[in-house]
């Protein structure tokens, strides 16, 4: 291949890379970045529109470019028939991914298979839909259901006062409403290897987006009945779904025996973390895991008799339970060492 062609290659994948968050400027940026001319840029933009990639409205001075849709459809299911996720998979879906790398659609086919067996074993829905669109860019894939909603279903199960409970029970991961038949894993790995991922339900939200660090947001949602899960992903990722089971296994056995929860989700509004009741609820279920990372994000303090129940009780009660945390600020690190320095004393008085 020519020089110049690689070059002109080059220039594509960076427009096409950088359109979605560049809609207005991308040829400024792009010709800044090849350290070009805009005419060269706007070359390659008219081949990746003859080519049907992207796509331009307005009218000179307000041009605006996106990505076109490759492919783009919504289909729609009745789960009474007797659905089974990976004949979906198999018929509609992978067909319409078309050409991705194998990587990429092995994390495809986990976060759709595990969101849509979720439909069939635990929505009671009567109505399914798919969508699905691709760009030169990236996929999207939601799944809606008209069933009973993921976080009334949480709720209930677990007797929660508070929808927004579900969230962190969610986001601990092993948290399944059937242990007969279920591990609680699905939305645990799925949510954590795409690009984006949301789940909308009745008033809540639950949100993973990878780039921006174990950000998980709460704010009321629009989706009134059922539930409605969004996926996206990038067409070209190094992640693999290997990588992502590896972040949380710790090294000697190869189970899932470790997580990092998002304490920021403990908080609704401006409440502090100080009570000994709230702690608990935060501690539950804490013992299936072998080593848990404590986000601290977002939290600037916490009070003693919370940092007491987790950083001494709860380890006194838990030794076999690696609690780690990360992301203090130096008012909660001040917090969890005093409780630490109590705990060590009592340990040497039993010692004694
Ligand atoms: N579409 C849905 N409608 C209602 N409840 C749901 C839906 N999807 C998930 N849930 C609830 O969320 C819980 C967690 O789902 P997740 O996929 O993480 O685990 P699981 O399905 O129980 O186990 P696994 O995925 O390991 O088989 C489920 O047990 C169920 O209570
Ligand atoms: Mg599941």
């Amino acid at each position: 291949m020519t020089a110049v062609r690689l070059r002109g290659e080059a220039v594509r994948k960076f427009i096409i890379d950088h359109l979605e968050a560049h809609p207005t400027d991308i040829v400024r940026i792009s010709a800044e970045k090849f350290k070009c001319s805009r005419q060269a840029v706007h070359k390659h933009l008219q081949k990746l529109i003859a080519e049907g990639a992207v796509t331009q409205t307005g009218q000179t001075r307000s041009k605006l470019y996106r990505l076109a849709p490759l492919v783009q459809w919504l289909m729609e299911y009745a789960p009474e028939t007797g659905l089974a996720e990976d004949v979906i998979w198999r018929k509609d879906v992978a067909p319409s991914l078309g050409m991705l790398p194998e990587n990429v659609l092995n994390i495809w086919h986990y976060g759709f298979t595990e969101m849509f067996n979720n439909v069939i074993d635990h929505s009671s829905a009567t109505y399914v839909s798919i969508s699905l669109v691709k760009t030169a860019a990236s996929t999207t894939v939601e799944i809606y259901d008209n069933g009973v909603g993921i976080f009334k279903r949480i709720q209930a199960a677990l007797g929660l006062l508070d929808e927004r409970h579900a969230v962190l029970e969610l986001a601990k991961g092993k948290f399944t409403t059937d242990p007969a038949n279920h591990s609680g894993e699905g939305i645990f790995f799925s949510s954590r290897m795409f690009d984006e991922f949301e789940i909308l339900s009745g008033e809540v939200y639950f949100s993973h987006e990878f780039e921006k660090r174990e950000d998980w947001i709460l704010q009321s949602a629009a989706v009134r009945g059922g539930t409605l899960v969004r996926m996206v992903l990038h067409n070209h990722t190094a992640r693999t779904t290997k990588k992502v089971f590896d972040k949380f296994t710790s090294d000697d056995d190869y189970g899932f025996n470790k997580t990092v929860v998002p304490v920021k989700l403990m908080r609704y509004g401006d409440d502090s973390l100080v009570s000994r009741s709230q702690a608990k609820r935060l501690l539950a279920r804490f013992d299936r895991f072998k080593i848990v990372m404590l986000d601290f994000s977002g939290v600037a303090s916490i009070g003693q008799a919370f940092a007491d129940e987790v950083f001494r009780v709860f380890r006194s009660k838990h030794p076999k339970v690696e609690l780690v945390p990360m992301h203090a600020s130096s008012d909660v690190k001040r917090m969890i060492s005093r409780a630490e320095t109590l705990g060590a004393s009592q340990d040497g008085e039993h010692l004694a």
